[in-house]
């Protein structure tokens, strides 16, 4: 897997990149590189972002600035590229990730993340440059770090590798092996805590029945999302 992170703050992901999981899937071979958007602006004094045309708040990241950085790192059109390759900007109002599409782009060989900033991209970007437009909630945030960090972390961590236990990400929260419910509860030493037992099934070493209370669990949960 191969992630491009465009961005105006490179340095913002150093400490998502000494994560575990993410060293271990780089280690693995996952490989995650970052251009930022001023090395490569066509302006000058590093200007990347325009007031809006119309009037309004903030500033809005330049279609030419980001074409520009996309033409320095592939070396071809972004339009063309955009349709062969997963080019994902990340956007309040794209397509909620879930799960569902988190499998989608770990199965990927090669993703590229765009990050807004301010009000966000020219939408000419949107139109034309891009293969997906991702939102990680309906809440605005400041940029798209935090979201780009958000789907590489939920995508590096479906990695062969990156996790100590390949079975955690089989079957967790939202996966196909729990009918997309959420997780059932896990517990831990102590079997007691202020009264706070933990559930006589678990402690019974019997295979099967610890299995069907697990799967009974998470459907009550599932249930009780969608009451
Ligand atoms: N950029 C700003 N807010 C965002 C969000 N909720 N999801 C993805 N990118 C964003």
């Amino acid at each position: 897997m191969e992630i491009d992170v465009f961005t105006l703050f490179p340095p913002a992901f150093a400490w998502f990149e000494g994560q575990r999981h993410v060293a271990n899937a780089i280690a693995a071979g996952a490989r995650l590189e970052y251009v930022d958007y001023r090395d490569h602006t066509p302006l000058r004094s590093g200007q990347v972002d325009d007031t809006p045309f119309g009037g309004g708040a903030g500033m809005v990241l330049r279609v030419d600035v980001v074409e520009a950085a996309m033409r320095a790192r592939y070396g071809r059109d972004p339009v063309e590229l955009a349709s062969e390759r997963r080019v994902i900007a990340l956007t309040p109002g794209g397509r909620v990730l879930d799960d569902a599409l988190v499998d989608e782009l770990a199965a990927e060989p090669a993703l590229t993340l765009l990050c807004g900033r301010y009000e966000g991209f020219d939408e000419r970007v949107l139109e034309h440059m891009v293969s997906d437009r991702l939102s990680i909630g309906r809440y605005v945030l400041a940029g798209g770090e935090l979201a780009a960090m958000v789907v590489c972390d939920a995508v590096l961590r479906k990695l062969p590798g990156a996790l100590g236990h390949e079975g955690s990400v089989v079957e967790e929260s939202f996966s196909a092996a729990l009918g997309g419910a959420p997780e059932y509860p896990h517990y831990t030493r102590p079997a007691e805590h202020r009264g706070w037992r933990v559930p006589d099934v678990l402690l019974s070493g019997h295979h099967a029945r610890i299995r069907e209370w697990r799967l009974e669990q998470s459907r009550m949960r599932g249930d009780a999302e969608t009451e």
